[in-house]
């Protein structure tokens, strides 16, 4: 058994998603493990050089994680052939121009999502790496979450018989930055710095919604800025000028009717952050992040409308937790593994940047529809890209 070295340009690696999810959770901890496991038995070792503007932040996480390589230049680093992949988790705004000139120095690219803020430049990154023959990916963790892996294995066993609809309710109650520290960061609440829950959250549900239910076929998305205003990292107070809350409605292949409620001022009464509830003619469920609950049609309680008595029933106590049957690791490691081998073993890999300008186009469509005040359809991006 023998062991390969992958080299890895980790840009955006300062960040919140970057440092946490991409570096620590992810390239870190299968350093830790001996590296990824490979068809022919060698063990594939992630090798990764820091990438950003600053230069005492990177020698700092290098070396808080027992990395050598970092570099404040990163034309220098596409230059070098012994590091295959590019990885990007800059703020959006930043994705296009650098994943462009990766994908032209022959890097092969991982990227979180949204590729871009426009539909036309998310199919132009998709377009060039396909034409550059440089194999590509985008994040889609919420595909390997342990509570959506569950409800997956719930759908295939045909629990649910037809299913009619899918309400998602996601957010919690980000702090405004004045009195207690906000929680995400400034630009998440500036239009011109390519924030906005539409743009972050729709790309997400396209490929939750695609990949569990259906293609959407149609939308309608209100959007709203309910915080007008907010404080900075640095205590300055600015306005918000993108949408801190969503209300879409989708419309799938199979007419399946989908609602998702996204939203980062909503105080949670639920159990988890992310909840996606789907009822079917023969049984519904109840996802979260890691917990996945069902009912099926023999177990469901008589409902009847009295408001004049106490509520008779515990609607709680007949739904029944899917067990986990199996170990769960963290989702942005799990799509980390594939990635890395679809580069290595060309084992298949379906979450390319076409399927990244997919959840480009339900963003920008569902900020057109609030704009418009319309449903508006979702055409196929044609699959030249691929
Ligand atoms: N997959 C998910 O669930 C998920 C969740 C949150 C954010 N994201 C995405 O991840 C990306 C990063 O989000 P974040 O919350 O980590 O943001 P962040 O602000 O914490 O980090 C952004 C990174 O980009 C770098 N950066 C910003 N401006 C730069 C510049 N001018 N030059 C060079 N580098 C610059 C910063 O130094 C930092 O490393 C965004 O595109 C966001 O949409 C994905």
């Amino acid at each position: 058994m023998a062991t390969r070295r992958i080299g890895i340009i980790m840009n955006g690696v300062t960040g919140r998603m970057g440092t946490n999810q991409h570096l620590v959770r992810s390239i870190v901890a299968l350093r830790n493990e001996g590296g990824v496991r490979l068809a022919n038995g060698d063990r594939l070792m992630p090798d990764p050089i820091l990438v950003g503007r600053n230069e005492e932040k990177l020698r700092a996480l290098a070396k808080a994680h027992g990395i050598e390589r970092w570099s404040n230049d990163l034309a220098a680093c596409l230059a070098n052939s012994e590091d295959e992949i590019y990885f990007d988790a800059q703020t959006t705004t930043r994705r296009v121009e650098s994943v462009s000139a990766a994908i032209r120095a022959g890097k092969h690219i991982y990227c979180e999502k949204p590729t871009a803020t426009d539909t036309e430049s998310a199919l132009a990154l998709a377009r060039q790496a396909s034409a550059a023959g440089v194999k590509h990916g985008v994040v889609q963790d919420k595909l390997f979450l342990p509570g959506l892996m569950k409800l997956k294995r719930v759908i295939e066993s045909g629990f649910f018989g037809r299913i009619l609809s899918v309400r998602g309710e996601f957010g919690y109650w980000v702090f405004e930055g004045d009195w207690q520290e906000a929680q995400r960061p400034s630009w998440n609440y500036r239009q011109e710095e390519g924030g906005g829950i539409i743009v972050d959250m729709l790309c997400h549900w396209r490929y939750v919604l695609a990949n569990l239910f259906g293609e959407i076929q149609s939308l309608s998305c209100l959007g709203a800025t309910h915080i007008p205003e907010r404080v900075d990292e640095r205590g300055h107070t600015y306005a918000a000028t993108a949408d801190d809350a969503a209300y879409a409605t989708f419309e799938l292949e199979g007419g399946i009717v989908a609602h998702f409620n996204s939203s980062w001022c909503v105080r949670v009464y639920r159990d988890e952050l992310l909840s996606i509830q789907v009822d079917g003619t023969h049984g519904s469920a109840v996802a979260g992040l890691r917990e996945c609950k069902v009912q099926s049609r023999v177990n469901t309680p008589r409902a009847i409308w009295n408001p004049d008595v106490p509520n008779p029933i515990d609607f709680y106590a007949s739904w029944q937790d899917v067990p986990d049957n199996e170990v769960f690791a963290n989702a942005f490691k799990v799509q980390w593994e594939l990635f890395l081998k679809h580069v290595v073993d060309d084992e298949p890999f379906a979450w390319d940047l076409l399927a990244g300008a997919r959840g480009v186009q339900v963003a920008e469509l569902g900020l057109r529809s609030w704009r418009e005040r319309r449903w508006v359809d979702v055409p196929d991006l044609i699959d030249e890209a691929r």
